[in-house]
């Protein structure tokens, strides 16, 4: 398994539209390993193919305790089906934009149809946190952030510090 490297705002490929799997392939399974790979390392909760810039539509989730990550699963072609009508908050960050957090209102529960890993055609109805982070990790399928959600101005704002950081030459995180 291989960790690789997080694309960070305001790489545009951040903004494309990643394409279906085809066939669940040795290619595919090898991106999964790394996917969660990358993901623990980071300590994420999910993680999208086009944040390691590959624009193919698969994401890992792992929701369960920070302490011990034990439920990896796997989502490939995902699409949400149906959603509910109440709306939970939740203050989302994201790996591909750092030190930033927003509060974002997302339907409550939502039901989605997706290929598993071993390219089975799968149904699941999910709530709480798995439902707010599987549409986030979904909207990174179709090109859209968090701060997608925001103001342009606030938009620009916060791209502009991260890009910042990003030159700050002695900045190191080890
Ligand atoms: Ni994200």
């Amino acid at each position: 398994m291989t960790i690789k490297d997080i694309i960070t705002v305001p790489d545009e490929t951040l903004k494309k539209i990643s394409e279906p799997i085809e066939k669940v392939g040795v290619n595919e399974t090898k991106l999964i390993n790394d996917l969660f790979e990358t993901m623990y390392k980071s300590k994420g909760i999910g993680l999208a193919a086009v944040q390691v810039g590959i624009l193919k539509r698969i994401l890992v989730i792992d929701v369960s305790n920070q302490d011990k990550k034990n439920e990896p699963m796997t989502f490939i072609n995902p699409v949400i089906k149906k959603v509910s009508e109440e709306t939970s908050i939740y203050e989302e960050g994201c790996l591909s934009i750092p030190d930033t957090f927003i509060e974002i209102e997302r339907p409550k529960i939502c039901e989605i149809e997706f290929i598993d890993i071993k390219g089975r055609i799968q149904n699941l109805k999910c709530d709480g946190l798995l439902s707010t982070c599987l549409q986030h990790e979904i909207n990174h399928l179709d090109g859209k952030l968090i701060i997608d959600h925001l103001s342009k101005l606030k938009r620009d704002l916060i791209i502009k510090k991260i890009s910042k950081l990003r030159k700050s030459p002695d900045r190191i995180i080890v």
